[in-house]
């Protein structure tokens, strides 16, 4: 079973909502989930920590959420030791932004950059496509981790 850091950016409530049923998903599933309020990149160093899930919508132009961006600030400027982490970020968005899902991918690129292990591309869930990203991100993110998860061609 995995021992998961699950972080949420979130404006309007839906990517906490979102949030909220994959933690209850890997819960279920026997998977130990930590969601650390408020969030640090000191969460983030815990070598004992084998995942993090990240979950955020988009804000501004592309931009990631006041309640995440602190965590995604650090991540640019300490550039803190976070190799032992596997990771993926789940993305919400509206494909109406010019910078769709902008929040979820810069965070996964300072992710990567920074040493973590991509276990899949980000899955982007588009708010003019699916008015209920918690019905089917959980899924998603269960599967990741569990390893039966296949990226599209
Ligand atoms: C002011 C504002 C700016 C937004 N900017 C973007 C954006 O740049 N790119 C994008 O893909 N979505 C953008 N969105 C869409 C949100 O990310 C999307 O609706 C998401 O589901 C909201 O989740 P939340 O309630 O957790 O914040 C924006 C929404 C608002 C209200």
């Amino acid at each position: 079973m995995a021992n998961v850091i699950l972080l949420c950016g979130s404006v309007f409530g839906t990517a906490t909502l979102t949030a909220d049923e994959i933690e209850a998903t890997l819960d279920e599933a026997g998977h130990t989930v930590t969601r650390p309020d408020p969030q640090t990149i000191d969460d983030l160093l815990d070598e004992a920590l084998e995942w993090l899930i990240v979950c955020t919508s988009s804000t501004g132009n592309g931009d990631v959420p006041d309640d995440l961006n602190p965590v995604y600030m650090s991540l640019l400027s300490e550039y803190p030791r976070i190799t032992h982490l596997k990771y993926t970020v789940v993305a919400l968005g509206d494909s109406s932004y010019e910078n769709y899902c902008g929040g979820g991918l810069a965070v996964d690129a300072a992710l990567a950059d920074l040493g973590a292990t991509q276990m899949a591309a980000p899955m982007k869930i588009d708010a003019q496509e699916v008015t209920e990203p918690e019905s089917i991100a959980p899924d998603w993110v269960l599967s990741v981790i569990n390893g039966t998860h296949e990226e599209a061609t």
